[in-house]
């Protein structure tokens, strides 16, 4: 029989936590609900006692999830174990995942903690959490840097100590697939209580390994794999869990194991991800890049048109790409963009669902064929407009090659319009400067302006991220219209609008503190 292994998705805690990477209360319910459809088994919402925001959203995530585990990562303290069982208080299934460094470099200089004592934390905090609720997550940080004979004792005593699943992870991304591969099975071999408990792999992509390691992790006995979606994480980020699920399904003959994933759902959660980070697919990006189905060059094409398998080692399909692209326009009803929304594999709720219709009505106005690549758009940049203290009402700015540009914008703040003038340099800088002198913002850094166009022709919509830096959090805003003055204005106030929830969320947590 082959043995199953279970996938743990940590872009909403370990993916989030990277530079860039934020994402606000409703963008991580979408993911925690792309996840769910992807069908992984742990979902790890986030680090309830770091923020009252993370802990908010382990609430939400907790909620809402009916068919995955929910975790929530704790340090080894009591407070932490605390914030991670109240917040996971209404999940079905609720994990609280406690970590302690069990590496010499990192005991002495982080924790100043002697290994006996690390020890005696361990029983003790996994006891604590044990108490609190039915399935504890056990991981030793910096696993792989550490002594085996030490990381064997304290993994003994988390288990005696009420631990189902053992993490083993490559916190800096410094081991080899050998090395992971006899790492876990001398941690069986050491330890025969680890018989019938979950031991998993959590791989850093420092030296670009992640997913080999987290593979040779499982050939090794490892029966969970934590990976994040795009493979977002801390510096080089986690092992992509496209990656190694779609290594798993390709190769039976290597890894004959089981997973419970849809792969199918690759594709969609991938683009979701992506978009609410404001970042653009990579061209070359294994299993979900631009051009990982693309097959230009003369000699590909020719032996891919004789047979696929040529040159394809699994079809577009298997991850989820959507066989044909259609196009609507002025005639389609409310049925065909439903359906259409349907097929890309999209299920809004009532309320964005009708935005998302307006707004396509809008546009088939404005363009005569609205394409697949449209809908996504609408769908992806539906919250900038709804979310967020502030709202664009109107805009009018003049630019020319001989004077300064200048912009009039006009604000909706909590239902009162605010107006102000500026001049600039260039359209965009006039309508920012604008948008500044309304709502007053900290001093912030203006980091990148992106501007794209989100399908072929002249017509396209123009899709605009602008990235703003305030203590040292990236701020990612979107925006989208056939208008790219639009678009960047729409673009600066999403970013502003998760800018100033933080600033004013960060005072609310100094006086929680
Ligand atoms: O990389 C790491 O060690 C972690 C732990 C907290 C699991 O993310
Ligand atoms: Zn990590």
């Amino acid at each position: 029989m082959k043995s199953r292994v279970k996938f743990f998705d940590t872009t909403l805690r370990d993916g989030e936590q990277a530079p860039g990477c934020s994402m606000s209360l409703q963008e991580k319910i979408e993911v925690a609900h792309r996840l769910e459809l992807l069908r992984v088994d742990v979902i790890e919402a986030g680090f309830a006692a770091s923020s009252p925001g993370d802990f908010r959203s382990v609430a939400a995530v907790a909620e809402r999830i009916k068919d995955c585990e929910v975790a929530s990562l704790a340090r080894c303290s009591k407070d932490d174990i605390d914030a991670s069982y109240e917040a996971l208080r209404k999940a079905v299934s609720p994990r609280i995942h406690v970590f302690i460094a069990t590496s010499p470099i990192h005991m002495e200089h982080k924790l100043k903690l002697t290994p006996d004592r690390v020890l005696e934390t361990v029983s003790e905090m996994v006891r604590y959490a044990k108490k609190r609720c039915p399935q504890i997550e056990f991981s030793a940080e910096d696993a792989m840097r550490s002594d085996p004979d030490f990381l064997a004792e304290v993994v003994r005593i988390a288990i005696a100590s009420g631990a189902d699943v053992i993490n083993i992870p490559d916190t800096v991304g410094y081991s080899t697939p050998h090395e992971m591969r006899t790492a876990i099975e001398r941690l069986r071999a050491a330890v025969p209580e680890c018989e019938g408990i979950d031991i998993s792999v959590h791989c850093h992509n420092d030296l670009g390994m992640a997913t080999a390691n987290t593979l040779a992790g499982i050939l090794g006995g490892a029966t969970q794999a934590e990976c994040t979606i795009n493979g977002l994480g801390e510096r080089a980020g986690n092992a992509p869990l496209e990656e190694v699920a779609m290594a798993i399904r390709t190769r039976p003959d290597l890894y004959p194991v089981e997973t419970v994933i849809d792969t199918t759902q690759i594709f969609m959660a991938s683009k979701v991800v992506y978009g609410i980070i404001g970042r653009t697919v990579p061209i070359n990006k294994p299993i979900i890049g631009t051009n990982a189905f693309a097959h230009e060059a003369g000699i590909h094409q020719h032996g891919v048109l004789a047979n696929r398998s040529t040159y394809e080692i699994m079809t577009p399909q298997s991850i989820g790409i959507p066989d044909k692209q259609m196009v609507l326009g002025k005639h389609s009803g409310r049925h065909a963009f439903e359906e259409r929304l349907r097929e890309l594999g999209f299920t809004l709720g009532k309320e964005d669902f009708e935005s998302c219709f307006a707004r396509f009505k809008e546009l088939c106005d404005k363009k005569k064929d609205v394409t697949d690549k449209d809908i996504e758009a609408l769908v992806r940049n539906r919250f900038p407009e709804e979310s967020g203290q502030y709202r664009l009402r109107n805009f009018s700015v003049h630019a020319s090659n001989s004077e300064a540009a200048t912009a009039v914008i006009s604000l909706d703040i909590d239902g009162t319009q605010h107006e102000e003038v500026a001049l600039g340099n260039g359209p965009v800088d006039a309508a920012y400067r604008a948008v500044d002198k309304i709502i007053s913002p900290p001093e912030y850094g203006f980091e990148d302006y992106v501007i794209q166009s989100v399908s072929e022709g002249k017509d396209t919509m123009g899709e605009v991220m602008t990235t703003l830096k305030y203590a040292d959090r990236l701020f990612v805003g979107r925006g989208l219209s056939t208008d790219v003055i639009e678009a960047s204005i729409l673009a600066y106030i999403h970013a502003q609008n998760k800018l100033m929830a933080y600033y004013n969320q960060t005072k609310e947590d100094r006086i929680w503190q």
